[in-house]
Order: C-alpha cells, then structure tokens, then sequence
C-alpha cells in the first residue's frame, strides 16, 4: 500500500521533468526524458527549428519538427515542458556541457507565454544597469548573476560548518531595536503602539552579542542583516549581511587564530585554495607608513617612501645635498615616493597622462614629479633644473629604485598627500596587472587608534565602535587624561600616534572585509569611555543603561568580530561590487527601482503611526 503511494507520489513530483537541463550527456542517448524551462533562443532552419531551454541548471538544445513547430508559437522566455528523445548530436559544442547531445522533441507543452524580454537574458547582456535592476528577477536568470549567488550560498555554507564544528552557537537578535547612533546613522522605523516613538534597525547586533557573553553563550555567531544609512558606494549597501561572532575569555590571539582558521576553510571549500601560509600582520601606523591606508593590497610592493626630512634638510645625515631648494618639495609637509617597476621609459605623454590622473578632483593632487631610473644607470627628472645628477642618485637609492623604475613623487600636506600616494599606488598596480583577481592575499592590521576626530562635527568618536578596549599600556592613560582634550593635538600633528585599541581588522586584496576588538567589559571602564567621547552620565545610561548594568552582574571578558559577507563574497567571485552578489540590491541612491522602494505612505498609515 506504502509502496504504491510512494510510487504515485514520485510520479507527481517527476511529472514536470525527469531531468534538469543542465544534466544530459552522451550517457542518456536514446532514452526518453522530460524536461521543463525556459526558451533562451530559437533559431530556425527551414522545417525545423532549434530552441535553446534553459533552468537554473543549464542549457539543453531541442530539436523541433514542422508539425510541432505548426502548433506551438514559440518566443523567448516562453515557459516549456518538452518530452522526446536524447539523440547525438550532429555537431556538438564542446563549450556546453549537454553539448553531445540533443532533444528530439516529440511532445511539447506550453506552460505559459512571456513578453519579449527588456534585455537579453546572456552573460553579454544589452541590459544597462538601471533596467537589469528594474526587472531583477529577469537578471537573476542569467547564468553569470546565478554564479554568484550560488558562490554566495557556498560561502555562507562554509562558514556556518566551519563555525558549528567550532562549537559555535547560532543566535538570532532582534532587528527592532533602539536607536543609538555612532558611526552611521540610523533607519528608524515608527511604533504604531507607542506613538510618537521610535525603533532602529540595528547598524551591527554588537550590544546583543556582548550581552549573549553575559549570558555564558562564549561562542555565539549569526549571519545577519545590518542597516546603515551612509552614502553608497561599490562596496557599501545600506542593508548588508554581517557573519558576526562573539567569543568569551579569549585575547585577541585567540580572535585571531579562529577567524583566519574560518576564511581559510572558506577559501578551500568555495575556491579550492588551500591558503597555507600564515596570514600576515602589520600595525595601523605600518600600514599608513608604507602603504597610505589602513587596508593596504599586499599583492604587490611598492611601499611608499618618505622623503620629506631628506628633502627639506639638505643638510641632514642623508646622501642628498640640495644646492638649489626646488619649491614644491621644500614647502610641502610631505614628500611621498613610490618606485614603479619598468616604467622608466615611459613617455611624455605616458608622464603627463599620470600627471593629469593626480590633477583629478578625486585624487585632488597641484602635479606630480618623476625620475627615471635608466637602463644605463641615468637618471632623468622632472626637476632636473633643481637636481644634480648625484642628488637624484642619491634620491634613487632612498627609494630603493633600481634601473628601470620610474620614482613618482608627490607632495603636499600630510595626509591628502599620502592618501593619494597611495590611490597612485593602486592605479599604478592594477595598470601593471600587479592585482591579480585571482591571487588571494590575507592581511591582519592590528592596534587601530581607539580615537578618531570628526572634523565634521568637530568631536572625538570611537574609531571602531565605543566597546572597544584601549590597549592594555593605554588604559592609564585614557583613564588619568582625557584624551580628547590632552592629546587632540598630538592627533593632529602626528596622525598616525595616539592611544591604541585593542582593535583589529581583516583585510583582503586591499579591502576591509572584517573588523573587530577585545571589548571593555568592566563597568566603570566603560563609563569612562562613555565619558571620553563627551557623552554624559545620564546620556551614557539612557543610551546604554542596560549595558552597563549587564556588566555589573559578572560579565566575561570578550571579543569578536564582524565580516563583511557581501564583500567577501564579491572578492571571492573576483568582483569588488558587492551589488551583483545580493540577489535583491539597491541602487546608489538606496532605492529598490523595482518594488519602488522608499515610497510614500498614505494618511491613515500615517496617523495610524502618530506621525502628521
Ligand atoms: P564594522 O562596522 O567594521 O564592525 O563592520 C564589519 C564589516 O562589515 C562590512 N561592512 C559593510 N558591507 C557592506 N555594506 C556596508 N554598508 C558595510 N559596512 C560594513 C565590512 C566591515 O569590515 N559590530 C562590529 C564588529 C565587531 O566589533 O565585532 C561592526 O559592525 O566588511
């Protein structure tokens, strides 16, 4: 009796196919199958016609006869279920895998009709981006979209695997929650049954996850939306997908040694990478040093030199003696020097293309210098009138050049000058091929400044997020001075010293696609930190009263870390746009162009929710 219902059930869930079209292969020659999917194309040839049907799983060819052709009207998109023979194919294409093979078609059913599509669905498609996000669920059809989001399943899979054989815990935290912002700003969502208030979407689960260590769950994580809204940028959405984690009565080595386990287990299961070595590490003020950012591509060298004391000090222990001053270095703040390889013979044209590229408004630079190092251990500047031949030797030789190198100079104030010294790196990599897509570079920037000053608002913020701890040296001094007034000036003359947190990020190829920090999880510590960032008592308490009183019934200590899974994902699919990785994204203006979203709403909604 079983068996039979058994059987009849197979036969209902098989009815719309036997097989997939991505499945067949010379192997199925001769059998009869059923296949259901889409018309991807259809090409005619007199009495017969060739139709490409396509599924999430591949592209199989149907052959079809003049009297079945005369039934049916066929167009693109056109929903099918076909029946007939496999045969072998007259001439196969070896680029698809059902390429032995073909369908003979002996029945066909329509299942429903579509209009002409607004772009065609292929790789190359014609569709420009604003039309393929309108019909997203036309795009989601294309094989190359659907790579990615199974890349991204894939992804998720590996880190949920690797984390559960951890013995991490999956938590969910709530998503209506209190608005306290730091960092970005809030969405706010009204409350019907509290009028006049309001709930925030959270910008991270950060507090929930400390209060879950509270809690004794010491190894807690969740793959999960977070709501910023901050301007869009190709690597930013204002709701993305965060793998956070939370581990109790670790250290930082701990946090560490697990998530660089984590993305290395991600690496061999979604890329087949087995990424052996240890991954590298290197302070923030290294960071901005040698590479002009705190993410820095480690594919490639080319550090950035300093030459602004043996510039401006002709007189200095250095090899350069400077007879003549030239202007833009000697009044500059800093004078930045890359050495790019091989370009020594470059072109006038070639020099003033890259001296236009710094003039941009986004690299925003007055000109650029250069020397070339020849071949024939020459040296040719754009400064020559400033130079001798032995200064520009001597220049050479602190920039580490060798011959054949062209050393591209800027200077100006501190820090414009260095961050685009360090976009001029980048471009100057990825114009040489040095930033190979498919060479995965793993970095840990370690000892973040735990103050960052807010021009904007001319304040003191956290420059990770306020649980974050001072390091252990630091603590004293954060506690006894204030920093924010004591040692703001030493922020602003020497950017790169200051109080240091215990705060670490994860960096790939030269993008952030994780960070985290040891926490305070001492209450008074954390008062104090409150206090340092110019925030009193009662505002303390009122925006994290429960935090604070958490930590007064026996909390741990802790850490963790967040990645960013959208990015992860996209650097994963050799792509740094992390749109074509989210099956429903939205635009850089924030909008959903296709359900038109925001929108506004009606009255009665309105004063349903107190806000006329
Ligand atoms: P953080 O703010 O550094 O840390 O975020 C962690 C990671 O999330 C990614 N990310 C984003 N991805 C896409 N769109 C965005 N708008 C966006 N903003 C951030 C980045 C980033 O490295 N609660 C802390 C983590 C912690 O301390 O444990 C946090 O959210 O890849």
């Amino acid at each position: 009796m079983y068996g039979f219902l058994l059987f009849l059930w197979l036969n209902l869930i098989v009815m719309y196919r036997t097989h997939t079209c991505g499945e067949l292969r010379a192997a199925h020659i001769g059998q009869t199958v059923t296949l259901s999917g889409w018309v991807q194309t259809i090409r005619k040839f007199g009495a017969m016609a060739f139709v490409d049907l396509r599924d999430r799983y591949g592209i199989t060819q149907l052959k079809l006869d003049e009297t079945l052709l005369a039934e049916t009207t066929l167009g693109r998109e056109f929903v099918l279920q076909v029946s007939g023979l496999v045969i072998e194919r007259e001439s196969k294409n070896a680029n698809l895998p059902t390429g032995d093979i073909e369908l003979q078609v002996n029945d066909l059913k329509l299942l429903n009709a579509a209009k002409t599509p607004p772009f065609t669905i292929e790789d190359q498609t014609d569709g420009g981006d604003d039309l393929r996000m309108k019909y997203r669920y036309l795009d989601l059809r294309r094989a190359s979209v659907r790579r990615n989001l199974e890349l991204r399943y894939a992804v998720g899979r590996a880190a949920r695997n690797y984390l559960h054989d951890a013995g991490f815990l999956d938590i969910e935290t709530p998503f209506l929650i209190k608005s306290t912002p730091e960092g970005a700003r809030d969405f706010v969502v009204p409350s019907r049954m509290n009028a006049g208030e309001f709930y925030a979407l959270p910008q991270s689960p950060q507090t929930f996850k400390q209060l879950l260590m509270v809690s004794g769950y010491d190894r807690y994580y969740q793959i999960v939306k977070c709501f910023r809204d901050e301007d869009l940028r190709a690597d930013r959405q204002p709701e993305f997908t965060q793998i956070d984690c939370e581990m109790a009565f670790v250290e930082q080595e701990d946090i560490l040694q697990t998530f660089e386990g984590m993305i290395k287990s991600i690496f061999k299961a979604v890329k087949g990478i087995d990424y052996t070595e240890t991954v590298q590490r290197m302070t923030w003020e290294e960071a901005m040093w040698t590479y002009g950012n705190d993410k820095p591509d480690i594919r490639f060298d080319m550090k950035i030199q300093n030459l602004k004391t043996v510039m401006q000090d002709p007189y200095a222990a250095s090899t350069l003696q400077l007879e003549k001053g030239f202007p833009v270095f000697d009044q500059a703040e800093t004078v930045l020097a890359i050495s790019v390889p091989g370009c020594a013979e470059y072109a006038r044209k070639q020099t003033d293309e890259l001296t236009e590229w710094v003039k941009r408004p986004q690299i925003g630079l007055g000109g650029l210098a250069f020397v070339k190092c020849n071949a024939d251990g020459t040296f040719k500047s754009s400064f020559d009138k400033f130079f001798t031949a032995d200064q520009l030797k001597a220049l050479a030789s602190t920039c580490k050049a060798v011959a054949g190198d062209l050393i591209l100079i800027v200077a100006g104030a501190e820090e414009k000058t260095r961050k685009a010294c360090s976009d001029l790196r980048m471009e100057m990599g990825t114009r040489l091929g040095m930033r190979k897509p498919d060479e995965y570079k793993l970095l840990w920037v370690t000892d973040f400044p735990l103050f960052e000053y807010d021009a904007e608002d001319n304040r003191w913020v956290a420059r990770h997020h306020p649980f974050t701890s001072p390091k252990p040296g630091h603590i004293e001094r954060m506690i006894a001075n204030n920093p924010l007034i004591e040692d703001a000036a030493a922020y602003l003359n020497h950017p790169y010293a200051g109080i240091k947190a215990n705060a670490y990020d994860m960096v790939l190829n030269g993008n952030e696609i994780g960070g985290g920090s040891i926490r305070i999880f001492q209450k008074e510590l954390q008062q104090k930190m409150f206090a340092a960032l110019g925030m009193s008592e009662e505002e303390a308490q009122h925006k994290f009263g429960f935090l604070l009183g958490a930590f007064e019934y026996g909390a741990p200590p802790h850490g963790g870390i967040a990645f960013g899974f959208d990015r992860l994902c996209a650097l994963l699919g050799g792509s740094e746009t992390i749109r074509d990785f989210i099956a429903f994204p939205k635009n850089n203006s924030g909008r959903d162009v296709m359900i038109d979203a925001p929108s506004a709403i009606d009255a009665k909604q309105k004063k349903e929710l107190g806000l006329n």
